[in-house]
């Protein structure tokens, strides 16, 4: 899939997205803080072919070879209250399992950044914000064959689910339709949004541990709440997790 594609699919972004090709890029992430922090608008869409720092959260690598993977960020400037924008990762995460879905794939939400199909990671989400702006950092696995051995075993892309090379420009096209969707629902119609999120859940009723910023936990996920937290039962009671970290599925 060359640049032209990624271009032409461009033309038919829903609004207000615009796209800006760079061959390379440190991080996208960090590019599109700086453009925001000079006034760039609402809705740029900066696509890296190659990220020579590519970031996950805690600030892990993030793995994206060249013309395989799509990695890209998107700069929001949100006018709902700052206290929903954590909401905005769960729309993604939406959007993208969506958005794989129409290439005929099944994706499951693994709250709150990642996306999986079957029991492995197939994108993560990187949001990050600033005073009056938000970068919204997407890794997805296209066509990768091939991981690096330290995540071999839990990561996977569309093209070893789907036994096929999928349209990076189609797919990027889909995120956004689908995005541009779930992002107007964060405030007053959340409730849609979590419906949908409940129903790719693939923690609920698992026994996980993660670690809170009040320490590590271990319990069963009973859900998600209207909110968007995690519900999770703890020998100490229900506790409801607004963000969690190195959230892992045990053996029941
Ligand atoms: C994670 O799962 O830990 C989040 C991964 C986010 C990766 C994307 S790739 C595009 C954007 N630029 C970055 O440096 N990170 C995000």
């Amino acid at each position: 899939m060359s640049r032209e594609d990624l271009s032409t699919a461009a033309a038919d972004f829903p609004d207000p997205f615009r796209l800006l090709i760079r061959e390379s890029a440190e991080s996208t992430n960090d590019e599109v803080r700086i453009l925001a922090q000079a006034g760039a608008p609402e809705g740029l869409v900066l696509l890296a072919e190659q990220q020579t720092a590519g970031r996950g959260r805690r600030g892990a690598a993030w793995f994206s070879p060249t013309g395989e993977s799509l990695a890209f960020s998107i700069l929001l400037r949100p006018q709902e209250p700052k206290s929903l924008w954590p909401r905005l990762a769960l729309a993604t995460g939406l959007a993208v399992a969506e958005a794989i879905g129409t290439c005929g794939l099944e994706a499951g939400i693994k709250w709150p950044n990642d996306v999986w199909i079957g029991q492995r990671k197939a994108a993560g989400i990187l949001v990050e914000a600033g005073a009056d702006f938000a970068v919204i950092g997407i890794g997805l696995n296209v066509n990768t064959n091939e991981f690096p051995p330290e995540v071999a075993g839990i990561a996977t892309s569309l093209r070893m689910e789907g036994s096929r090379v999928f349209s990076r420009a189609d797919v990027l096209a889909a995120i956004l339709r689908k995005f541009a969707n779930r992002r107007r629902q964060i405030d007053a119609d959340f409730g849609t949004l979590i419906f949908a999120v409940r129903q790719r859940c693939v923690l609920s009723g698992n026994r996980v541990s993660l670690t809170t910023a009040c320490g590590p936990r271990t319990g069963i996920v009973e859900g998600i709440s209207d909110g968007g937290e995690l519900l999770l039962r703890t020998d100490a009671g229900l506790e409801r997790l607004i963000q969690a970290d190195e959230v892992r599925l045990l053996p029941t």
